[in-house]
């Protein structure tokens, strides 16, 4: 495989996404009630993955990404109560066949947008539906797209500090979104800036796109991949989607 998107700024991704947990035991709870083996499609570093792990649950993980997955070889080799519950496998979430079939299969932080096209989309659905027992869920997070947001030419967009413990520097970062609204897709330009202690300036640009899914279409596809809708939240609390909920969350059963 050649170089994954996220290859390039795996380094930086833990330390990015640190105050991000919110969505963490969301998953924890499903892993726990559908009672069985758990993969995750893009885990990434493991951020969601080991917390399930960690219950003594069975997890495997897939990406695209190598640089991801060894910053999550090393958190769970380190961790010696869950190396045992771990697999992590290098691979495409629209075109994987593991040889077994899992309880719960969940595509958490809008991963499953980086598949740009419907084809893709449906190919990754199809490989869930294979890898899926049958009683088992399928849970997908997608962003909820806005109608005011996608009327704006370009958003230029404040994201704050975070700290890069590696090198002991604060990190600045900006972003700049435009979406392409025939393609369906958003194109962001993420803009990472630092300062070292000699004074000298870093800056560097990261950029990629991800589709975007409204409710009714999002949820056609799943139908026409073997899917039903069980439930759809609007956040991690499991409150209802709406309009200016943020987040759309499918969880989903064969149908
Ligand atoms: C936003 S990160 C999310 C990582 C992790 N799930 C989390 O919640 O922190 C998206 C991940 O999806 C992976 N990814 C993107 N496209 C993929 C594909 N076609 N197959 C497998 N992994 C993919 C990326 O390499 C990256 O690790």
């Amino acid at each position: 495989m050649s170089e994954a998107l996220f290859d390039r700024i795996a380094r930086l991704y833990d330390y990015e996404q640190k105050e991000f947990v919110k969505d963490i035991p969301f998953y924890v709870e499903y892993a726990k009630k559908c009672g069985g083996e758990v993969l995750e499609l893009g885990c990434g570093t493991g951020r969601v993955l080991i917390p399930i792990a960690r219950e003594g649950i069975r997890v495997t993980g897939l990406d695209a990404s190598e640089e991801m997955l060894n910053i999550a070889h090393k958190k769970v080799s380190a961790d010696e109560s869950i190396s045992n519950n771990v697999t992590l496998l290098r691979g495409d979430m629209k075109d994987f066949s593991l040889g077994k079939k899992f309880a719960l299969i969940y595509i958490a932080f809008r991963s499953f947008q980086c598949l740009l096209t419907k084809i893709d989309q449906i190919a990754c659905l199809l490989c869930i539906h294979d890898h899926l027992i049958n009683d088992g869920r399928c849970i997908i997070d997608l962003f909820a797209p806005r109608h005011d947001y996608l009327a704006k030419d370009k958003l230029a967009l404040d994201l704050g500090t975070f700290y890069d413990e590696e090198n002991d520097t604060i990190i600045a970062r900006r972003s700049e979104v435009h979406y392409d609204l025939i393609k369906q897709t958003l194109h962001e330009d993420r803009f990472y800036e630092s300062k070292d202690k000699d004074g000298n300036c870093h800056h560097r640009v990261w950029s990629y796109d991800i589709s975007y899914l409204f409710r009714y279409e999002a949820e056609l596809l799943f139908e026409k991949s073997g899917f039903r809708v069980e439930d759809l939240f609007g956040d991690f609390d499991s409150s209802s989607y709406n309009y200016v909920s943020g987040e759309q969350i499918f969880v989903l059963r064969k149908s």
